[in-house]
């Protein structure tokens, strides 16, 4: 660096995101982008191990930073306050002696945010779906703190990229497409209608590179990457994922599975969740109350207001559900037992 190079760092550098931002920053001419990762044996060697807020920051980083792209957080929807706190919350506090006064912080938030009164400035956690909207809300009111610029982007759940479905770790979506392919998801309590918003990680990551790439505009209001009232339904997601595991399973010669049924949050739990129970595997059984943590965000009657639209995003749910069947071929492969019990 000192070569007149825009420094930027990249933290979460294993992650779904930090990956793919830190990629498109290297080799960028004027840029010298250096990468944060936990776990430097996952990561890109050149990135710098540092567990943020677990310790002290490493002597590397302490120089002047033109940009810092804030990827790293927790993304479990089931932490318990504390731990989502010191995952969302106390790692943005560690960023503060890394950030001058003309240090732009692109912070990455979610586009629930906002809770369920659709703002952040409650620090109630009854405000909230889950913790980790409670802390990513606290970290969004930390970063409007900071000394220097901040830009706030808010993307909905986020899949692979466009072209191939690549990404680098699977949360979010993929656990429903993991469930439905080991067989352990008899149905999807969601609204038949209710819009996911989904997007690829390559706009995300796109978006992130411009904001990072050009002088902050002063603004405060966040940019939310969304679909918003263009989104797919829950069942054409369902369907997109699914279309895409049977493709690869068709090309193996491997018989399609079956799309879960969609049935309404209250039917489920009123009709058929207490008779089904019984008759489930404890795996089964754990299944259904993993996705439970989806049932809100697959009820949304309101659509998200985007900043920046992204459309067409079917066919990268496609892709990105053979992408993962690629990197998971076993489990892929399994050939489940078709569900009996919610008919
Ligand atoms: N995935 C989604 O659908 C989604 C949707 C909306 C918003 N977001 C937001 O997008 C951002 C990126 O999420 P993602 O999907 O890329 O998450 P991810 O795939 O789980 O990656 C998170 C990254 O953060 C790192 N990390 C977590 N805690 C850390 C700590 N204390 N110190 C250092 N590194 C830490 C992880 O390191 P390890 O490799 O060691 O775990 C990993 O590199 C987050 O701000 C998230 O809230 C994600």
């Amino acid at each position: 660096m000192g070569d007149g190079a825009r420094s930027v760092l990249v933290t979460g550098a294993t992650g779904l995101v930090g990956f793919e931002v830190a990629d498109r920053l290297r080799g960028r001419p004027g840029v010298a982008v250096t990468a944060t990762s936990r776990r430097p044996g996952t990561a890109p060697p050149d990135a710098v191990p540092w567990t943020i807020g677990g310790e002290p920051r490493p002597a590397r980083l302490d120089r002047h930073w033109d940009v810092i792209v804030h990827t790293a957080a927790d993304v479990r929807w089931t932490m318990t306050p504390e731990q989502a706190h010191r995952a969302n919350v106390a790692t943005v506090a560690a960023l503060r002696p890394l950030i001058s006064a003309d240090t732009h912080l692109v912070h990455v938030s979610t586009a629930y945010a906002g809770g369920l009164r659709g703002d952040v400035s409650s620090d109630d956690p009854a405000d909230y779906r889950n913790t980790y909207e409670w802390s990513k809300a606290g970290a969004e009111r930390l970063v409007r703190e900071l000394p220097g610029p901040v830009t706030v982007v808010r993307p909905p759940l986020i899949v692979g990229r466009r072209a191939d479905g690549r990404a680098a770790r699977f949360a979010g979506m993929y656990t429903i497409l993991r469930g439905i392919a080991a067989g352990s998801v008899p149905v999807l309590a969601a609204e038949p209608d209710a819009l996911v918003d989904v997007v690829p990680v390559d706009d995300l990551g796109d978006l992130l590179v411009e904001t990072a790439l050009r002088p902050p505009d002063g603004g405060t209001a966040p940019v939310v990457l969304a679909g918003g009232d263009r989104a797919p339904s829950v069942r054409a997601a369902v369907e997109a994922m699914l279309d895409g595991l049977n493709a690869w399973r068709a090309e193996r010669g491997i018989e399609r599975l079956v799309a879960p049924r969609v049935v309404p949050p209250e039917s489920w739990h009123r009709f058929f969740l207490p008779f089904a129970r019984e008759h489930l595997t404890a795996r089964q059984n754990r299944m259904i109350d993993l996705l439970r943590v989806f049932e809100p965000y697959f009820s949304l009657t309101g659509p998200l207001v985007p900043t920046r639209r992204v459309t067409g995003v079917e066919d990268c749910v496609r892709a990105s559900a053979a992408y993962w069947a690629d990197r998971n071929p076993r489990l892929a492969s399994l050939r489940p037992r078709p569900w009996r019990g919610a008919d």
